[in-house]
């Protein structure tokens, strides 16, 4: 696990844009997938301004994302379909765009439709990690055991505490989400991890202590070949 320790959240998003145009540069046809939260957001800022450069071009690449909540209107405020489009899919030109269908009707439909998709596509050449307080890659949160592809999972008491900031009151948070599974993550062929923030201290100190926690998903990445974690100090603890 290759570890990127940069100054400031600003410089993390930099280094992380800087992997991005590499991989497009050298395969422009990339699969690409993409995560959601409150730390992706600045690197697809760098993203779009690159864009915007002309120093980017998506048009051969297609994006898969890891997860959405379940169930969620596809246009609701608060949906990763709404959280993509609005901070990158509007903005850049993707050839191709997926992400799980929040309002799906058959789950395990839904989940087989989004494998199909990205097995059609080769599987991930880059994958963007965030990781959640508790571990927690895309949302498969902390278990006994872990599907290796999509699936419904159950929001863990965390993530709902995490995630409640996001809605406001009188909107009604899900409690159940769809997700990627732990093997098709591993498949891609490079992984991508962001961490920023003192709130994930703790969680990046047990990811490096050198022991396989595997009631944290993120440990996981410990055994992937190709694995770069950019990280602000703060998460560090430097
Ligand atoms: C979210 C997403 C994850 C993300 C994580 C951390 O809910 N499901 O893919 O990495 O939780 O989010 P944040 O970056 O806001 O801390």
């Amino acid at each position: 696990m290759k570890k990127i320790i940069c100054g400031n959240y600003e410089e993390c998003c930099s280094a992380a844009a800087d992997i991005f145009t590499e991989q497009l540069r050298q395969k422009p046809e990339s699969v690409l997938g993409l995560a959601t939260g409150s730390t992706p957001i600045g690197l697809y800022e760098q993203l779009v301004s690159r864009y915007d450069e002309g120093k980017i071009d998506f048009s051969r690449a297609k994006a898969f994302n890891l997860d959405e909540y379940y169930p969620i209107k596809q246009n609701h405020a608060q949906s990763y379909k709404t959280f993509m489009e609005e901070h990158l899919f509007d903005k850049v030109n993707f050839a191709q765009k997926h992400i799980p269908n929040g309002e799906a009707s058959d789950v395990v439909a839904e989940c087989a439709r989004f494998d199909a998709e990205l097995e059609a596509a080769g599987g991930i050449d880059l994958q963007l990690l965030g990781i959640g307080t508790n571990g927690h890659i895309g949302f498969n949160e902390p278990a006994v055991s872990y599907p290796l592809k999509s699936y419904m999972t159950q929001l863990s008491e965390d993530s709902l505490k995490s995630n409640s900031r996001f809605f406001t009151k009188g909107e009604t948070q899900p409690t159940t989400a769809l997700t990627m599974g732990i093997g098709q993550i591993f498949a891609a062929k490079q992984i991508l991890m962001l961490i920023s923030g003192a709130n994930k201290t703790e969680i990046t100190k047990k990811l490096f202590e050198g022991k396989l926690h595997t009631d944290v998903p993120a440990c996981f990445l410990l055994l992937h070949p190709n694995v770069t974690v950019v990280l602000d100090k703060a998460a560090a603890g430097v």
